[in-house]
């Protein structure tokens, strides 16, 4: 097929998946211990400081100047909301300076981005599918600060972080339509896309389990 079929379906695919990471359909949006704002945006540290780190990985990994500037866009954006997502958390009154958020070293889906090799697998992993992914969490997130009443986190969310994760997942595209022109890469594409899925459920499913985390923001 081509780029264009390739690229509309595995978009009609992921699709498919997500809906089952919204709350509306599985997930009942309870808060559970204390699943606090503050809480989660500690948890949002951690995914904003993986996403910095791969794309940066990526970056000086490839000679194409689009792939790279790409990259680098992306990591500046994810730096970006680390520091304001930091900011926010002074103001709720944790002082993040001390904070290392990868104490515990990265975590697994930051493990499998790490291992992909080719460009077309990164950018459909960690680009059209894993920002596909934070779009989704990020609403669930803005839905949650607005129930606990927090509508400052809330606005940072809807008005700069938001946009910024769907302005990822649209790099993502533009670049695969580019690289997905060949059976082997759509083939290779689409199996990085569906293994960063099913880690993103694992993880969900694993957060909820033992912490009751329906809602930490995506990057
Ligand atoms: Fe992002
Ligand atoms: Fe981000």
């Amino acid at each position: 097929m081509t780029a264009e079929e390739f690229v509309r379906d595995l978009e009609a695919q992921n699709q498919a998946v997500l809906k089952r990471l919204d709350p509306d359909s599985t997930l009942k949006p309870e808060v559970q211990g204390d699943l606090t704002v503050l809480n989660l945006l500690k948890v949002a540290l951690k995914n904003e400081i993986e996403a910095t780190e791969i794309a940066s990985r990526w970056l000086v990994a490839t000679d194409d100047v689009e792939v790279k500037m790409a990259f680098a866009r992306q990591a500046g954006d994810e730096a970006k909301h680390y520091r304001m997502i930091a900011d926010r958390l002074r103001e709720l009154g944790f002082d993040a300076r001390g904070f290392d958020p990868l104490a515990q070293g990265f975590g697994p889906l930051f493990k499998y981005l790490d291992s992909l090799e080719t460009t077309v697998e990164r950018v459909a992993a960690g680009q059209f599918t894993r920002e596909a992914i934070a779009v989704v969490k990020n609403r669930q997130f803005i839905e949650f600060c607005d129930r606990a009443g927090d509508q400052i986190t809330a606005t940072l969310y809807r008005d700069v972080i938001e946009p910024d994760e769907r302005f990822h997942h649209q790099l993502g595209r533009s670049l695969l339509l580019k690289l997905a022109t060949t059976p082997e890469a759509q083939e290779a594409a689409r199996r990085a896309a569906a293994r960063t899925l099913t880690l993103a459920e694992e993880l969900q499913g694993a957060a909820l389990r033992t912490a009751g985390i329906h809602h930490a923001p995506g990057c």
